[in-house]
Order: C-alpha cells, then sequence, then structure tokens
C-alpha cells in the first residue's frame, strides 16, 4: 500500500504539477510521501494520520487530523483521577497504536496507575477474540483500546460475545473506537465506554449542527473524525491561498498556513507556527443514548491541547 502511495504521489507531483498532496488515511502512506514534499517543496497536507512524529519528516507537513498522544494523555489523566488502577492496553500493532500504548502508559503510570498487560494485535483483519481473553484474564479495572478507524464496530461485537461488558470492566481509550459513522450500529454493550477525543458528531454547537445535517443529507450517514479531518483541511488550502494571494508554491503556502486558526465543526482549532501540527480541544466524552440514538456525549473540555508527543519531558 504504501509503495503504491508513492508512486501515485510521483506521479502527481512531476506528471500534474500539484501545488498540494492531501488526505493520508494512514501514517505509513503519509511517512513514504514525505521526502516527495520535501524535494519537491510541495505542500503535504495530513488530513487524517495521527502518528506525532509525521509532522518532523518534513518542513512542508501541516495536520489538520490529530496525534494519538494528544488524545491518549487526557485519557491518563481521567483514569487516574477515576479509581481505575490497573489497566490492560490492547492497541493495533503499527505506529499510531505504538504511540496511543506509549503515551498512554507514561501518563497513567505516573499518575499511580498500573499496566498488567500490554498487547498489539495485527492491523489486517484483526481477530481480538483470543487478545480479549488474555486481557479478561489479567482482571483489570479497565482496557485501554486503540483500532484504527473502521475496526470500532467489530472490537465492540467481540467484546461483547466474551462478556466483558457485563464483567465489570471499563472500556476507555482514544475516540476511534467509538467512531461516529460506526456507533449507530455497535449495540448497547458500548454503552458507558469512556473516551477522549476530538469530534464528536453530538458537539453542541451551531456549526457542528449545520455540519451534521448537511453531511447526513448529503451520504446517509453521520460525519466521524475522519470526515471533519477533510473538511478543515479544505478550508486551511482555501484560506492559505486567499493569503498568499493565489501563490502555490510550498514556501508560501505553509507559511501562510503556519498560525492560522479558525472555528471547526469540532470547536476551535489552530495550525501550530512551531511544528505546523493541530492544536486543538480535547473533550472527554461517555456514549449515551439521545432519543433512542447513540452518540459520544462530551463532559469535560481541554482546551487548545498541542500534541503530546512532542513536549520535550
Ligand atoms: C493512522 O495514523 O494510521 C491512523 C490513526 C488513527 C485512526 C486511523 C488511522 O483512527
Amino acid at each position: 500500500m504504501p509503495d503504491n502511495t508513492k508512486r501515485l504521489a510521483q506521479e502527481l507531483i512531476v506528471n500534474d504539477k500539484v501545488s498540494v498532496i492531501a488526505g493520508f488515511e494512514i501514517t505509513p502512506a503519509a511517512m513514504v510521501v514525505a521526502p516527495l514534499a520535501t524535494e519537491a517543496k510541495v505542500v503535504e497536507l495530513v488530513m487524517a494520520a495521527g502518528t506525532s512524529i509525521i509532522t518532523e519528516k518534513s518542513p512542508y507537513i501541516a495536520r489538520t487530523s490529530f496525534t494519538l498522544p494528544q488524545s491518549s494523555v487526557i485519557i491518563a489523566d481521567w483514569a487516574a483521577k477515576n479509581k481505575i488502577k490497573k489497566v490492560v492496553t490492547i492497541v493495533s500493532d503499527y505506529a499510531p497504536g505504538a504511540d496511543a500504548e506509549k503515551s498512554f502508559s507514561e501518563r497513567f503510570k505516573a499518575g499511580g496507575g498500573t499496566i498488567a498487560e500490554a498487547i498489539k494485535v495485527p492491523l489486517a483483519n484483526p481477530d481480538f477474540a483470543p487478545f480479549l481473553q488474555r486481557a479478561a484474564d489479567a482482571k483489570p479495572d479497565a482496557i485501554f483500546i486503540f483500532v484504527p478507524s473502521g475496526q470500532g464496530a467489530t472490537f465492540m461485537k467481540q467484546f461483547a460475545e466474551r462478556g466483558l461488558d457485563k464483567a465489570g470492566i471499563k472500556l476507555i481509550g482514544p475516540g476511534d473506537v467509538t467512531d461516529d459513522d460506526l456507533l449507530p450500529q455497535m449495540g448497547d454493550a458500548v454503552l458507558g465506554v469512556v473516551t477522549a477525543h476530538m469530534y464528536s458528531a453530538d458537539h453542541p454547537s451551531a456549526k457542528n449542527k449545520a455540519y451534521v445535517a448537511a453531511f447526513e443529507k448529503a451520504n446517509n450517514f453521520r460525519p466521524n473524525f475522519m470526515s471533519v479531518g477533510g473538511y478543515d483541511g479544505m478550508h486551511l488550502i482555501y484560506e492559505a491561498l486567499k493569503k498568499t494571494g493565489g501563490k502555490a508554491d510550498g514556501d508560501s503556502l505553509i507559511a501562510a498556513m503556519k498560525g492560522m486558526k479558525w472555528e471547526s465543526p469540532r470547536g476551535p482549532i489552530s495550525i501550530d507556527p512551531e511544528t505546523r501540527d493541530i492544536v486543538q480541544n480535547i473533550y472527554m466524552r461517555k456514549v449515551e443514548k439521545k432519543n433512542g440514538q447513540l452518540y459520544n456525549v462530551e463532559f469535560q473540555t481541554f482546551p487548545d491541547v498541542k500534541d503530546f508527543g512532542k513536549i520535550k519531558k
């Protein structure tokens, strides 16, 4: 897959002479294009991937998605303060999973918690059942879970099938697992799952209500956190071009993007002028039913969170 991304990116840059190359749902794809962006001086806009280090791979990279440490550190603090003492971590075995696991565990242990086991699950076609059994056998207060967008429903189904929702083991993590577009089909086992994340379709702002309504009308399903990364990415390109008066060379565009601030459907966001990474609110949320529908309902806001992965300790 990354090889294919690299070839396509090369064609877009060399043959089509694009000014911005944008998207990148997964970390490996964002990483392989970084050297091409640097060499060609073309802006690479990461709208979806979430590994901390990506933005350090080229001075032409900016990001409108999120990083895993942004939310994993917040949920670690919440867990330590909410009677969760022993945790088993389960993460997808690739870079964002490693970021989530490391940032959660370091912070949770610093807050007095213990990690009973750290489990990694293959990224492709995962079967969570044996890992969930191992996790349950350790009798933790909670399981910390990171799976990428798209795998949450499978995970929740297997979690419920093993009866873990009834065994008193809480489920916590970054919000990828309770992905808004899949949440309505997850069933009641997902009720009470607590996550930290940058977007909920339930975010109570006028801007988000309009966004959700327009998105549902166009697609017949709920917008998720990936959609908002793309939407804000397009906004950033548009506003940067306005600021440069249409100049689209990489140096002008990336300079225009640095420090840009605006209101997103997720809340207020900006591009950190030093790191070109996104600064945004992280919300604590709990899955609840509203008018018979499952939602990630926000109950606490941490404003203007930078990527903890880049804050030197
Ligand atoms: C990724 O960076 O590959 C990534 C991170 C979080 C997701 C999906 C993909 O939910």
